[in-house]
């Protein structure tokens, strides 16, 4: 139901209904919450939790802006606390505007003078509004609304400012003739007299809204035998904020410690839950391209690298610098940007000086006897889920492991297929289908894969990316603790192990042309801005 129908259904109903205060998204939201049907966006408290008086100091587009908030936090009616309208006829079509624009559902004015001051304000100036120009005001925005169930409450000041029954009698019919939806009846007296006096001579011509703030021991009871339509509890959220800040904060000032608090405060839990905070991250599951973030890489970087000679003697090769950065950190952070956080490196020689944040270690002791398919089994508990599986002295642009990890499949390897005319390939492979600038239609699969063969009868060379989904992890891990039982497993490559997969399952191919680099010598080191 549209919240302008459930504030005038709400009014106009035969049962008494409370309404309660709120001043911002969170209080709002905590009223719905409790079952409220409705909210009082109050001034008094709405200027409150902005620090100001109640006399118009916040401007009515900073109310608006509030009650914004308040009206998207929730979903039950809002009745603006309008105050006089803030200004004339014209202000107040204005405002009736806005609030439709903003699934406000109704106003509440007051026929005082701009700017007014708070109803419980012992004062003098609190003087009337004319009752002519206040009835036009009403007109206006009755005229000016376009939901037929926008609600507008005319509320009368007569008992506050000092005026009789008479007077107040006086204006609650003129404002019923100009339209308003209901009276709202506003007394300061600790006990209902005024209220009592007014019920008995109105004799239920219009639906009267009331706030009993200072008469609140009366008997609820007692206003329903009134027959009154709407009570607001007006202010009730701000002053017990107030209470527990208070209290709160005289706490951690005096212990000069949080102890005290943690128990009697809610957990930061609750606020994300009243934020709606599962919402959004339901929602980045679906809209946030986080495809890396299942995933958990397994780099391996034991190896030294001593083709490149005194380079590598203090250091394994996935530390050499290019540009400035070490090749294990320009990997890390690649992964990190597509989002992959849980990342595992092998370190084998001088394990010590390989170092590096946002990555955790294990250590290959057996570095110099055992080839990389040892380290990989070294990691197994890290074969889980879905898995990126890298070579550390290898450099990767972001996009060859982006496609890499988005590419449907239960088994996936990158291959390069611009590797003719290098001074030397490894790991050569064929595929189902040579590589087509339209590869991502055409599924490719792996055929074979061979070290140092001749070119010519090869599709591409394997870049030493492997992904899988836990279906093809779940493959990889079963091949890999078969395979060590071999006899000859520690002179096993990551390359018998595709070609053990191979028997099993499919691997797909993800082509690329270029974009990584396999530092294997001082020209390749060179040509990545090694020097
Ligand atoms: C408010 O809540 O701001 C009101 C009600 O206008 S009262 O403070 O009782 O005047
Ligand atoms: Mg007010």
């Amino acid at each position: 139901m549209k919240k302008t129908t459930q504030l005038k259904t709400l009014i106009a109903g035969k049962r008494l209904q409370y309404i309660c205060e709120a001043h911002n998204g969170l209080s709002a939201k905590i009223v719905e919450e409790q079952g409220f049907p409705g909210i009082w966006a109050s001034g008094l408290a709405i200027s409150s939790a902005f620090g100001v008086r109640d006399n118009n100091e916040a401007s009515w587009t900073q109310v608006l802006e509030t009650i914004e908030f308040m009206s998207d936090a929730t979903t039950i009616p809002i009745l603006l606390d309008g105050d006089t309208g803030y200004g004339n006829f014209n202000n107040m079509q204005r405002l009736v505007k806005k609030l439709e624009q903003r699934d406000i559902a109704g106003v509440c004015i007051e026929d005082k003078l701009f700017p007014k001051t708070n109803s419980f304000i012992d004062s003098d100036s609190q003087p009337l509004a004319d009752i002519d120009e206040f009835c036009g005001k009403i007109k206006a925005g009755k005229d000016i609304q376009t939901d037929d169930d926008f609600c507008i409450v005319a509320r009368i000041e007569a008992f506050i400012a000092g005026w009789g029954l008479e007077e107040a009698l006086k204006r609650a019919e003129a404002y019923r003739r100009a339209g308003a939806d209901a009276i709202l009846v506003h007394s300061k007296k600790s006990h209902p007299a005024d209220i009592e006096m007014f019920m008995r001579e109105w004799e239920n011509r219009h639906p009267i809204v009331i706030v009993p703030t200072k008469y609140y021991s009366t008997p609820t009871q007692r206003f329903r035998e009134l027959n009154i339509s709407v009570i607001i509890w007006a202010n009730h959220m701000i002053r017990s904020c107030v209470a527990a800040m208070q209290k709160t904060v005289r706490q951690i000032y005096t212990d000069e410690s949080l102890v005290n608090v943690e128990d009697t405060i809610v957990p930061v839990s609750e606020l994300f839950r009243l934020q709606g905070a599962s919402t959004l991250q339901r929602a980045e599951k679906k809209y946030l391209p986080t495809k890396g973030a299942a995933h958990r890489a397994i780099i391996l970087a034991a190896s030294r690298g001593i083709e490149l000679g005194d380079m590598t003697a203090q250091i394994p090769k996935a530390m050499l610098k290019i540009n400035n950065v070490p090749i294990i950190t320009g990997t890390v952070n690649t992964l990190n940007k597509l989002g992959v956080k849980d990342i595992t490196v092998v370190r084998g020689y001088a394990a010590d000086r390989l170092k590096g944040a946002n990555f955790v270690t294990i250590d290959n002791a057996r570095h110099s006897q055992t080839k990389d398919l040892y380290s990989l089994y070294l990691a197994r508990t890290c074969v889980e889920g879905e898995i990126l599986i890298a070579y550390g002295d290898c450099m990767y642009r972001s996009h060859l492991i982006a496609d890499v990890l988005a590419f449907e499949g239960d088994i996936k390897i990158v291959v390069d297929a611009d590797f003719k005319g290098k001074s030397k390939s490894r790991d050569l492979v064929t595929c189902s289908r040579p590589y087509t600038n339209d590869f991502f239609i055409h599924r490719t699969t792996l055929k074979d894969i061979f070290v140092n063969s001749i070119q010519g009868d090869a599709h591409g060379e394997w870049t030493g990316l492997i992904a899988a989904n836990s279906k093809g992890t779940k493959c990889i891990k079963a091949t890999l603790e078969d395979m060590a039982a071999r006899d000859d497993f520690e002179s096993l490559s990551l390359t018998d192990l595709l070609k053990e997969l191979l028997r099993v399952v499919k691997i797909h191919v993800v082509y690329t042309k270029g974009g990584w680099l396999d530092i294997d010598n001082l020209s390749d080191f060179r040509l990545a801005g090694g020097f």
